[in-house]
């Protein structure tokens, strides 16, 4: 079993029983889950790679704008299975029936995001899911 790092976008939100009806079709179940607000730091880290592009205020305020729902999903090659299932950035190129397509709108309100290696899987689920456990210690 693998395990993999989702984050249903503000845009998401009001669509998250049939994102997640599709996911869990697909064999992909919850193991951990929670709705919370990302704030500019957590923004920077997790989108450190497109900070320098144009989008990025644009994506920084919409992350900001209303609370995501994040949660670690968890099957059989469940990095690339998920990346499948919700379909390429750009919600206008995504294929049919993909979440993106049903759910998004353009490369940014694009409803979901997902991580996209075994490796940057294991990095965001520790940033969403165990930095406070470890404060705790
Ligand atoms: S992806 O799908 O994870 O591979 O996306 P990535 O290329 O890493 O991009 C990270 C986020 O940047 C947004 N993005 C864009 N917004 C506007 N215009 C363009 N061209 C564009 N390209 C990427 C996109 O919403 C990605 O967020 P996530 O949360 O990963 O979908």
């Amino acid at each position: 079993m693998e395990e993999t790092l989702v984050l249903i976008k503000p845009d998401g939100m009001a669509n998250i029983e049939y994102i997640l009806e599709i996911l869990y079709k697909n064999g992909l179940k919850v193991d951990r889950f929670k709705v919370m607000e990302m704030d500019e730091e957590l923004i920077l880290e997790h989108y450190g790679h497109v900070a320098d592009k144009p989008f990025f205020p644009r994506l920084k305020e919409f992350m900001m704008s209303a609370p995501i729902a994040a949660m670690v999903l968890t099957g059989e090659n469940a990095v690339a299975k998920v990346r499948e299932v919700i379909g390429c950035t750009n919600s206008l190129e995504a294929k049919e029936g993909t979440v993106r397509n049903l759910f998004g709108t353009d490369s940014t309100k694009n409803a979901i995001h997902a991580s996209d290696s075994v490796e940057n899987a294991q990095i965001e689920i520790d940033r969403f899911f165990n930095r406070e456990n470890k404060k705790c210690k």
